[in-house]
């Protein structure tokens, strides 16, 4: 017996688990009764979980059936404290981390290290049951078509606001993956596109692009089926970066600490197409 509790959380994503014992290895029955949570739930929330960066990796892991690269640092900290952290202030529109690559990441984890309130929420939004749930009449009109993926010009969407993060890639990389876009894991059909990451529809003129991405983009974040994370220390969320997107509220310099522990799935980016962001650790990583 796994002897867990899975709580949905709303009605769209996200399922908070009780009863888990942080051992590794985990038993199988206890990684089949969270994989299935996590396919079906795509974001899973541990609270007053208080583990290390091994187990992080292990849960992470076991929910994506992978082994981790041996030879890869196990984590990285997102801190407005930390010297070094990641995408240390500012806001940060809804993404899945590095749509642009060629291959999507398939996990990401973080964990409440320090914790002062009030903390900044990290948001969660489903591409699945946004793709399930879109009205008839627009899912007729994107279903056939690609979207590009990139920050070759700096975040495409900040839309005049100075709180969001504008992160300065480098990089010319791009992705173009179908609108309606299959998951390669669980096989379900995923709205994907985001505020931060995509750039353009192919194959329509501008004024459909911009009335057609406004549209998506209000059924994707309609805040009944988002969640706010409000982090507390001890607080452990999995999520699935190819159909969950994430994004955050304003975090301070200044401000209350937020030191989060990220340990993420296999990265999948070729050097070719990358070249660090300015304000973070992935510098220290990649270089
Ligand atoms: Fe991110």
């Amino acid at each position: 017996m796994s002897g867990l509790t899975v709580k949905a959380i709303n009605p769209a994503i996200g399922a908070e688990i009780e009863g888990l014992e942080p051992t590794i290895p985990l038993d199988e029955e206890t990684v089949r009764t969270l994989r299935a949570a996590f396919d079906d739930r795509g974001m899973l929330v541990f609270r007053d979980f208080f583990v290390d960066a091994a187990f992080q990796q292990h849960l992470l892991y076991s929910l994506i059936d992978d082994d981790p690269p041996p030879d890869e640092r196990v984590s990285v900290q997102v801190s407005n404290k930390e010297q070094g952290g990641l995408a240390p202030y500012g806001r940060l529109l809804f993404h899945c981390d590095n749509m642009w690559a060629r291959k999507p990441q398939p996990a990401i984890s973080l964990y409440g290290e320090k914790v002062e309130p009030p903390s900044a929420p990290t948001r969660f939004a489903g591409m699945g049951y946004a793709w399930e749930t879109l009205p008839d009449e627009l899912k007729a009109r994107v279903e056939g078509l690609e979207a590009r993926h990139g920050f070759d010009g700096g975040y495409p969407n900040r839309g005049g606001d100075d709180d969001v993060l504008d992160a300065a890639f480098p990089a010319s990389a791009h992705s173009v993956r179908p609108v309606a876009m299959r998951h390669p894991r669980t096989g379900q059909t995923l709205l994907y596109v985001s505020q931060q990451a995509t750039n353009e529809l192919l194959g329509v003129s501008d004024e459909e692009n911009e009335e057609l991405l406004a549209a998506l983009y209000e059924h994707l974040y309609r805040p009944e089926y988002v969640i706010d994370h409000d982090w507390r220390e001890g607080d452990l969320v999995v999520w699935d970066n190819i159909a969950i997107q994430h994004g955050r509220g304003t975090v301070a310099l200044d401000g209350p600490e937020r030191t989060l522990r990220k340990v993420t799935g296999p990265m999948n980016i070729d050097p070719d197409e990358y070249l660090p962001p300015s304000f973070s650790k992935v510098e220290e990583r990649t270089s």
